[in-house]
């Protein structure tokens, strides 16, 4: 495969940008021509961001895994398109070739076809990294049905709360899943969710670990007798279902500031193109490159990175099913090594936390096939920067810093490796056809260079949000209203001299847990549901390896018991209500908290005691009580 889209000079970086701002749909109608359609679009873009209303490549027909799949059929059929590396090492992994896994797609989409399911059904998956995920994911896009992935982290309650705003009656898990030296028990979890979610009519299980697990009659059957049935069926084959360019390709949920995750809503053509553009262009794919994603198919840089970026551009993509630090730390550079991996993408939480091992578990691997290095999720510390380009791209590797959202579908800045330059803690320049721009408290725009400000972008990109499932006016206020005809992101950011952007982190009340979004409100709710919890504020405060971590302010109502007991269970009932990822990491108990007269809570002033600041709290004229903060400030943990 060619990519006639593909970058190579500072000069063509300069020259595609410039064309996108000028004519960005003759722009990206170029790009979207190298890609396969059943029909061509009549339109490249209709947008406002005032309803919002955006419509990618309108009257275009399409399927995504036609694009993923049967176009590298007939030159790459045999070259792999997934290397599964599983949790054990001793055990053998799989590879899947272009034609094994569109073999398996088509087969497993005819079992949900079998199974009731139809085009714009919502299917609800929730899996551990196995080779079924990836499959599972795909043949949904096949028959036109609406993924929407739950990282297997995630608790009962929280599923249930994702199945009922999705409506999904049709769920993909496995027995259990293998992470380190846990075996997590999804279909026990899933269970617990359809407690509350009778609407639920399937429920396919891949066996895998072989735990125990409940099969209800009619309800739940298991993924190997399913694909047994279609196999005695004759046929096949599955042809794509033809979907339209806007058509819903998936939903993935996602923390804002409000205590309800969001279902953000991408779809089928602008998504694919978007990826597909952004992959090649910042790893400067070349054919043969073996691609390592380390993130979960669970998040958005899975679905982008890992499978459907990759797949269309007919890369070999990693699968790892395990944990970086099992059965030790050099987990990452033994599969580097193993399979002469080209690009490694990962998040700043997992390299400082295999910096915290030393070099002993790097040195022992042969890194030399590495040609790029990617991080992702969180902004990269200079320390991390560094330690990542010295150590395991030995000064020869480009360091790719993406920014980027679940929102946004893809990369929106960052260096192209080895094309533009780098700098550390910046993810630099806006791909061609991202138009950033800095605005103050006020929405006017901050203009030239040295400045901070709130990062808005003002033009569309293909695969921008396009909704929040079932809620179209939360994805307005949320996005579209903070200022007038800008896409707000939430994050704070400078602009250096030359014009390179530096994220500083997010500026609305959503928290960053080792490159998680978490929202303040959430992790509330779920503390004040455990009993015995009057009210509690919660806050991020720097972590040597998670980046942000979760302190929680806690009014507690009997004062009788072992306060750490207590705090024990606090996290526990959080990690019920949301899951492990958003249990606090410290928790103090307060009898009050900094109120303004109106009854606001000043998270602002919690921020800075939980970050040890406690000398410069900043104006604290507008409070109710300030004999709170000093006895916060005494008691600081
Ligand atoms: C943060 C992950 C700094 C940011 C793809 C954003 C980053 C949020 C970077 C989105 C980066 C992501 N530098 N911050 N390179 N990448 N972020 O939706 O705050 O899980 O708004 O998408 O992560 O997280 P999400």
């Amino acid at each position: 495969m060619s990519y006639p889209f593909q970058i190579k000079t500072k000069e063509q970086y300069d020259r595609a940008y410039k064309k996108s701002v000028e004519d960005p749909e003759g722009f990206w109608g170029e790009v979207a021509g190298s890609f396969y359609w059943r029909k061509r679009w009549d339109k490249v873009l209709d947008w406002n961001f005032k309803d919002p209303d955006i419509k990618w490549f309108r009257g275009g027909k399409m399927n995504i895994t036609e694009n993923c799949l049967d176009r590298h059929l007939g030159t790459m059929g045999n070259k792999p398109a997934i290397i599964w590396e599983s949790n054990d090492p001793e055990e053998h992994h799989r590879i899947l070739t272009y034609r094994d896994l569109h073999h398996k797609v088509v087969q497993f989409a005819n079992v949900l076809k079998n199974n009731g399911v139809k085009k714009g059904d919502r299917v609800c998956i929730y899996m551990g990294m196995v080779p079924e995920l990836a499959v599972s994911v795909l043949a949904c896009a096949r028959i036109g049905a609406v993924h929407s992935v739950i990282f297997g982290g995630f608790s009962a309650q929280s599923i249930a709360d994702r199945l009922q705003d999705a409506q999904a009656e049709f769920i993909i898990t496995c027995d259990g899943a293998y992470r380190g030296n846990k075996e997590i028990p999804l279909k026990s979890v899933i269970d617990d969710a359809l407690v509350q979610c009778r609407f639920v009519k399937k429920v396919i299980v891949v066996t895998l670990t072989r735990m125990p697990v409940s099969m209800i009659k009619g309800r739940d059957v298991w993924w190997e007798d399913e694909i047994k049935k279609v196999e005695t069926m004759g046929n096949p084959d599955c042809p794509a279902e033809e979907m339209d360019a806007e058509d819903p390709l998936f939903i993935l949920y996602t923390s804002g500031s409000t205590g309800k995750p969001k279902g953000v809503v991408h779809t089928c053509a602008g998504y694919m193109v978007y990826t597909t553009y952004s992959f090649v262009n910042v790893f400067q794919y070349t054919p043969g490159d073996i691609h390592f994603c380390t993130a979960d198919i669970g998040w958005i840089t899975g679905h982008s990175y890992i499978a459907y970026g990759p797949l269309c551009a007919g890369a070999t993509t990693v699968l790892f099913e395990g944990v970086p630090t099992w059965p030790d730390a050099g987990r990452f550079w033994d599969i580097v090594d193993k399979y002469k991996v080209n690009v490694l993408y990962t998040a700043p939480t997992a390299i400082r936390s295999l910096m915290s091992y030393g070099l002993g578990p790097v040195q022992s691997h042969d890194l030399s096939s590495l040609k790029v290095l990617g991080s992702v999720g969180e902004p990269i510390n200079e320390e991390a920067w560094h330690w990542l380009n010295e150590n395991i791209g030995k000064g020869n590797c480009p360091v790719v810093d993406t920014w980027w959202q679940t929102e946004t579908g893809g990369i929106m800045i960052s260096n192209l490796a080895g094309v533009t330059p780098s700098k550390p803690s910046f993810a630099t320049l806006p791909l061609p056809g991202i138009q950033p721009i800095l605005v103050d408290e006020t929405g006017k725009e901050i203009e030239g260079n040295n400045v901070s400000g709130n990062l808005c972008i003002k033009f569309p990109w293909p695969s921008i949000i396009r909704t929040t499932y079932g809620d179209h006016e939360r994805c307005r206020t949320n996005y579209f209203a903070a200022y007038p005809n800008l896409y707000f992101t939430g994050d704070g950011c400078m602009r250096d001299e030359n014009g390179f952007y530096r994220i500083t982190g997010r500026v609305d009340d959503v928290l960053n847990v080792s490159g998680h979004r978490i929202g303040t409100a959430e992790v509330e709710n779920a503390i004040n549901m455990h009993a015995g919890v009057i009210e509690s504020a919660v806050v991020g405060y720097p972590h040597d390896i998670k980046g942000q971590g979760i302190y929680a302010y806690v009014i507690y109502g009997s004062t009788h018991g072992d306060e750490n007991l207590t705090r024990q269970d606090i996290a526990q009932t959080v990690a019920r209500i949301i899951g492990a990822i958003a249990k606090p990491d410290k928790i103090q108990f307060v009898t009050g908290l900094p109120k303004t007269r109106s009854g606001k809570i000043m998270r602002r002033i919690l921020r800075k005691i939980a970050e040890g600041e406690t000398e410069n709290l900043g104006d604290t004229s507008t409070l109710l009580d300030p004999g709170v903060v000093e006895e916060i400030k005494n008691g600081k943990i």
